[in-house]
């Protein structure tokens, strides 16, 4: 099968990498790593061989003691530099040695004061979508899969963290190294490493999370039923086959809620809350070791094969931990939140579709909340066409055939017509994948709860004129305030802005949800005494699905509109280079 990944220089004629040894040495002053990497490829290779790359200084290129010739001979804003390697022999073997880049967009290099603990630098890695080219030259492409280990020097007193399986750590004069293995192949997108002052701890016999020493407490009863979620996940989807599954939990700035490297979710500690409210989260990157990191998207245009099955099966088993109703409790927030995200990029918008326009290069810039949600929705569709128990057969079956290989949304949908032709009778698939927007609310299965059915009697009450007691409230589900908050209407007064903060006791409840929903309410609202929480908000938290809807308001507001490029000066040098992309793009996008 051909296709060509428009994020990648990849020409997958030339060959495919099979395995990387990776020795890295970790420079805290520099902001830099020192790296030697073997790559052994498939099949031997004459001639060329394009890899990406982002701001790499190479220094040597040989293949079985000769030198190689090298160029970067293209290069892109969002691509970065194509490294060609020249005059292969029929080689397939050869090693480079590099310098990553200062501002490497992968990395994010933390000073003391940026951490939990406050006396040691951190580092962490955020590879997807295309930013494993600017820590090593490689196929950055989720089509190409490869197994890799790695020797990672570090200042004596840290630890390093990887998404592999750790197999030594050997005491140096001054430096500490920890070696890795990665025995499964991944695709360059799930490679990922962590410094800093870590500490482990057992949750369960495949479960345990590295944190600081400071979150690790407040973390581990956090996430206490990791273990029972495996167990669930694996009823769904099948045996789980990487090992371990280990929680690393990031600073605040990370820019996500997590991210599924394999064996060790990186995740936000936005996720603690003191509740275990909130570990849907980890149900949706623990989903991800099948769908994504087992089953995998060929391209980033294929992305609802890895977010939509993620959300699919996160659904499934959010119903057997918390039941029916809290599922579609979620689902009734999700719905109303895709629905407006499709009305602000457009109804008839190409990037409104599960399969995403292939002359789109930069999957940063259409990454949304689209493929999660339609994707879910859409898969609920052939369930229901099919009956469970036939899909669940189904699922099963997706798995096994597909485990450890890239595909395409056409080469998935060659493979639903040949198990479950039923589905093409009874669902408009082609509509689902590629039409924008949505079908029409009476053609599908919309979700409905009555938990959410509570929560919209107390909203029209408040229409009314009614405002809730706290009584009323006090026990609600956090969904049940997310959707309240998501369902008030966009201009309130300035005392209700106070009103609803006191009720839900937001300060308090530190909830990142709660707040974008809320400041973004107070900022429509025109309660302009909010400004200083907001900026509190914006130099602490990173993750960009609450960060950037607060800031896209702002921007769309006359009265905040001035303060908006200021507030991000202040913040940026506190974000992660993938945030600061992303709210500079808002700003430029608006004039500003
Ligand atoms: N894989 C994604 C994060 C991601 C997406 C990183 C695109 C880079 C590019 C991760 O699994 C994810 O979806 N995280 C969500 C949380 C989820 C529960 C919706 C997030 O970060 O908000
Ligand atoms: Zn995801």
């Amino acid at each position: 099968m051909e296709f060509k990944d428009p994020a990648s220089y990849t020409d997958l004629k030339q060959g495919k990498i099979k395995h990387i040894d990776f020795r890295i040495a970790v420079d805290f002053s520099t902001h830099t790593l020192d790296v030697t990497a073997q790559y052994q490829l498939q099949e031997p290779v004459h001639g060329s061989l394009y890899l990406d790359s982002y701001k790499l200084d190479l220094k040597e290129a040989h293949a079985r003691g000769r030198k190689l010739e090298w160029e970067f001979d293209l290069r892109d804003d969002i691509l970065g530099e194509r490294l060609h390697l020249k005059g292969l022999q029929g080689d397939s073997i050869f090693t480079l040695t590099f310098r990553t880049s200062s501002d490497a967009r992968a990395l994010q290099w933390l000073n003391a004061s940026q951490t939990a603990g406050g006396n040691f630098p951190f580092l962490y890695s955020q590879c997807q979508a295309v930013h494993a080219r600017s820590i090593f030259p490689c196929q950055d492409t989720p089509s190409v899969r490869f197994t890799y280990s790695a020797e990672v020097e570090v200042p004596q007193g840290l630890v390093a963290a990887l998404a592999a399986e750790q197999v030594q750590v050997r005491e140096g004069s001054g430096q500490t190294v920890f070696a890795y293995r990665m025995p499964q192949p991944i695709p360059s997108y799930l490679f990922a490493l962590a410094v800093g002052n870590l500490e482990f701890q057992e949750l369960g016999p495949r479960t345990g999370i590295y944190a600081e020493p400071e979150t690790i407490k407040a973390a581990a009863w956090e996430f206490a039923e990791n273990e029972t979620k495996i167990i669930e996940a694996e009823k769904l989807l099948g045996p789980y086959l990487w090992g371990r599954y280990d929680l690393l939990i990031l600073p605040p700035s990370f820019p996500y809620g997590g991210m599924e490297n394999p064996r060790l979710t990186f995740l936000s500690p936005t996720a603690i809350l003191g509740t275990r409210s909130y570990t849907s989260l980890i149900t949706h990157e623990l989903a991800h070791a099948w769908t994504g990191n087992l089953v995998t998207n060929a391209t980033w245009q294929d992305f609802w094969l890895n977010e939509g099955w993620t959300t699919y099966a996160e659904t499934r088993i959010t119903e057997i931990l918390e039941g029916k109703d809290v599922e579609q409790l979620h689902a009734v927030y999700d719905e109303k939140r895709l629905m407006e995200v499709i009305e602000q990029i457009g109804m008839d918008s190409p990037l409104t579709a599960l399969k995403l326009p292939a002359d789109e290069k930069d999957a940063d810039s259409f990454t949304t909340i689209i493929p999660y949600y339609k994707g879910s929705f859409f898969l609920n569709e052939c369930e229901v066409a099919v009956g469970r128990e036939r899909f669940d057969v189904f699922i099963h079956k997706y798995m096994t055939k597909f485990q450890f290989q890239s595909l395409t949304t056409e080469a998935f949908l060659d493979f639903l017509k040949e198990e479950l032709p039923v589905v093409f009778e009874k669902v408009d698939v082609h509509k689902w994948i590629y039409e924008p927007g949505m079908p029409k609310a009476d053609t599908w299965h919309r979700p409905k709860s009555a938990l959410y059915a509570e929560a919209k009697r107390v909203l029209d009450d408040y229409q009314k004129g009614v405002k809730p007691a706290r009584e009323q409230v006090q026990n609600w589900h956090r969904y049940q305030i997310l959707a309240f908050l998501q369902g008030l209407p966009g201009k309130i007064s300035i005392a209700d802005c106070r009103y609803y903060d006191e009720l839900f006791e937001l300060e308090k409840k530190n909830d990142i949800a709660f707040f974008s929903h809320f400041y973004v309410i107070c900022i429509t609202s025109g309660h302009q005494e909010i400004l200083p929480r907001i900026e509190q908000f914006m130099e602490k938290f990173g993750r960009m699905l609450y960060v950037l809807p607060v800031l896209r308001t702002m921007i769309a507001t006359d009265w905040s509109r001035g303060y908006a490029r200021p507030l991000f000066e202040r913040v940026r040098s506190r974000q992660h280079q993938i945030t600061v992309s992303a709210l500079e793009r808002l700003l430029k996008d608006a004039g500003l």
